[in-house]
């Protein structure tokens, strides 16, 4: 573990991080969203930054074999998240409203392509570190757990069945107006989790420490209860602003 992995608080002590790892529709990012919101802690959706990487490489016809040039593409590409009280907060790119662009699943599937790039992978670590700050961090990601804050206090692996997450991202993916099928997604959320899998590096893996929750056929407001669970009251009290 590295110092930078162990911002401290005010206090000198380390900000908390909870972890929530696991495949792509799994309600990761509603579910982390929803807990960090409880908690009163800050929010890393680490999949948004992999996913403007993907998009900025895309505006660009980036070459996806030059790793010296998306290395380079990386560092340069600026990532805002602006909090929207109506919904999911706003993404820019470059200062450019991608929000829609990046939740399609080109732009998740460019964003799976380039994060088997170790070099485009190192590139992004000290920028999600930097989340964690006072009074704590609920982090989102495939590798959170294993790589970016091994030192988290609490660890999930959130999973469902493929046949699941492929519905929850169609009915997602038709609210927003886009015209997705339901075959389709399922066949690239199972090609996806392969990639994500079986890559060399960071690939997807509960850390040895992590609990894992299935929501599978269980309500997303009853995984939340069973996340913020895992937090001990300590954890919670010790940082959590009067
Ligand atoms: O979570 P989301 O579906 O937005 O992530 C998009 C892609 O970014 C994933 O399929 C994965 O390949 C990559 N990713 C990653 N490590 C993370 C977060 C996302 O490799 N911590």
């Amino acid at each position: 573990m590295t110092a930078e992995s162990q911002q401290v608080d005010g206090a000198g002590e380390p900000v908390p991080v909870l972890t929530v790892d696991g495949p792509s529709g799994s309600g990761k990012g509603t579910i982390s969203r929803a807990v960090a919101a409880r908690l009163g802690w800050h929010f890393l959706d680490s999949g948004a930054l992999y996913r403007a990487v993907g998009v900025a490489a895309g505006w660009e016809d980036a070459d996806l074999g030059d790793t010296e040039g998306l290395v380079a593409l990386t560092h340069r590409t600026q990532v805002q998240f602006v909090d929207d009280p109506g919904g999911e907060p706003h993404v820019l790119i470059n200062g450019v409203e991608a929000t829609s662009e990046l939740r399609t699943e080109t732009a998740g599937a460019a964003a799976s392509a380039i994060a088997a790039i170790p070099e485009v992978r190192a590139a992004l670590v000290e920028r999600q570190r930097a989340f964690r700050q006072s009074p704590g961090l609920v982090a989102d990601g495939r590798d959170m757990g294993t790589v970016i804050f091994p030192d988290a206090g609490v660890k999930v692996f959130l999973t469902a069945s493929a046949e699941e997450r492929a519905q929850r991202r169609h009915k997602q993916l038709k609210d927003k107006g886009l015209d997705v099928t339901l075959d389709g997604l399922l066949r690239e959320i199972v090609a996806r989790d392969a990639r994500d899998a079986q890559r060399p590096v960071a690939p997807l893996k509960p850390a040895d420490d992590a609990v894992t929750v299935d929501s599978t056929g269980v309500p997303i407001t009853t995984v939340v209860e069973q996340v913020l669970a895992l937090v001990p009251e300590s954890f919670r009290k010790s940082h959590t602003p009067d």
